[in-house]
């Protein structure tokens, strides 16, 4: 078949596998320039399908010769469905991964699930006795609480105030007008559920349980704090809640670890990127695309794997952390430049659809979209026919 991108309501619905292919080899080829560091050796990544989760298993597995678990949870090709990017990108992940001699491993399915978290531990037991470090990178709209079985549903909502603004259509590249309506107390508490701490703390519980983690352990998840600019939607909203909720969690969880193997858990703050999830997020677009244009600009833009790259090398097993006054990690400390976010800041306020494009790097923006599905890879030919059964045959492991 020829696949040619079709997007609806900002969701790509089908996406390239040789484009997801390129995606994948581009961020090891990355890794590989930059060269390898000491690090750990058995990983486990929860969400490392996409986005944050992917350029930190390349990195670990690229730049570490790291044993790299991935759970994820994908939608596989079926007749003139293309699946998830995130399908494909394991199945590359897994290919290159072979070539270098690494080893790997993807479950597919709800890691919120006591199911997926047997699965994994019944392999880790099998496989490699203990790990050395758990990524949480998971980012979801929903969750079942696998005590209860009831199923909460989080909100990109703001706290106290309706915020007027514009977010990106991505299809006619253009802004839309956007209201982020105030959420109900339910509402925050739901998000809380989903994108807290919570299973993360459940994972590192069902693993330590079973004695598989090694002296030393590390556990690091991801929060975004941005800037006064998106303060309101992000950080004093719903998802800012919930990413309090799990920096809590790394607290309690680092007096544990550090007691109990001379471990660690840590946040590390992110800088704004494209994503499948931060695309969901209103407003946050227009930002971004503005972010993008100035950093660009300034020469400190950075997408998914020099974060990961850095974070990895300099900060977690390097000798040069940016770390904060309360502990997190911070290699969004280019976005965080006091007199770019006045910039921002000064762009979001005279912002429309005439100077969108002189304003703003919108194109780039979408650009990006466009590649984690796949798509814009001036070395992949779309016209080509793809034969999705013999692509779709390799056997994820
Ligand atoms: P993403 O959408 O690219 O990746 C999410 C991952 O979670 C995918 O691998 C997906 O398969 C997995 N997932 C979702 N539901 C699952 C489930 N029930 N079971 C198993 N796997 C599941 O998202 P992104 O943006 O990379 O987010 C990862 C983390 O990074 C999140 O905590 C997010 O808040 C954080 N972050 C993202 C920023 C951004 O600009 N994108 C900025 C700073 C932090």
């Amino acid at each position: 078949m020829i696949i040619k991108p079709a997007i609806k309501n900002n969701i790509c619905v089908r996406v390239h596998p040789i484009g997801c292919r390129e995606n994948v080899k581009r961020q090891i080829d990355y890794v590989k320039t930059k060269g390898s560091f000491k690090g750990p050796k058995n990983i486990l990544i929860i969400g490392g399908s996409s986005g944050y989760g992917l350029a930190s298993r390349v990195t670990l597995g690229f730049g570490c010769n790291a044993n790299t678990i991935n759970v994820s949870f994908e939608i596989e090709p079926k007749r003139n469905k293309t699946g998830t990017a995130g399908w494909w990108n394991n199945i590359y992940f897994q290919q290159f991964a072979k070539e270098e001699g690494l080893k790997y491993k993807d479950f597919i399915g709800d890691a919120f699930s006591f199911e997926m978290k047997q699965q994994v531990i019944d392999y880790i037991k099998r496989e490699y006795g203990k790990i050395d470090l758990l990524v949480y990178s998971l980012a979801s709209n929903r969750r079942t609480d696998p005590v209860t079985g009831e199923t909460y549903i989080s909100s990109l909502k703001s706290i106290g105030k309706t915020v007027d603004g514009y977010s990106i259509d991505i299809n006619k590249e253009c802004l839309k007008y956007e209201k982020m309506e105030e959420a109900t107390p339910e509402e925050i508490q739901n998000t809380i559920k989903v994108m807290g701490g919570e299973d993360w703390d459940l994972w590192v519980e069902a693993l330590m349980k079973e004695d598989l983690l090694e002296e030393g352990f590390k556990t690091v998840s991801y929060t975004y704090l941005g800037s006064p600019a998106t303060y309101d939607i992000y950080h004093e909203g719903t998802i800012g809640k919930a990413k309090n909720h799990l920096e809590e969690t790394a607290r309690a969880l680092n007096t544990t670890l550090k007691e109990k193997y001379n471990g660690q858990a840590l946040i590390s703050a992110s800088k704004a990127i494209v994503t499948k999830a931060s695309i969901y997020i209103p407003i946050f677009p227009v930002y971004g695309a503005i972010l993008y244009k100035l950093m660009k600009e300034a020469g400190t833009h950075e997408g998914e794997i020099e974060q990961k790259y850095r974070l990895f090398k300099d900060m977690v097993y390097g000798e040069e952390p940016i770390i904060d006054e309360v502990g997190r990690y911070r290699p969004d400390n280019l976005e965080q430049d006091e007199a770019l976010q006045e910039k921002v800041k000064e762009i979001l306020n005279k912002i429309d659809n005439d100077n969108l494009h002189e304003l703003s790097d919108i194109k780039g923006f979408v650009d990006d979209f466009m590649k984690i599905n796949g798509f814009n890879f001036d070395t992949v030919d779309y016209e080509q026919d793809v034969d999705m059964e013999t692509l779709n045959e390799v056997e994820l492991y």
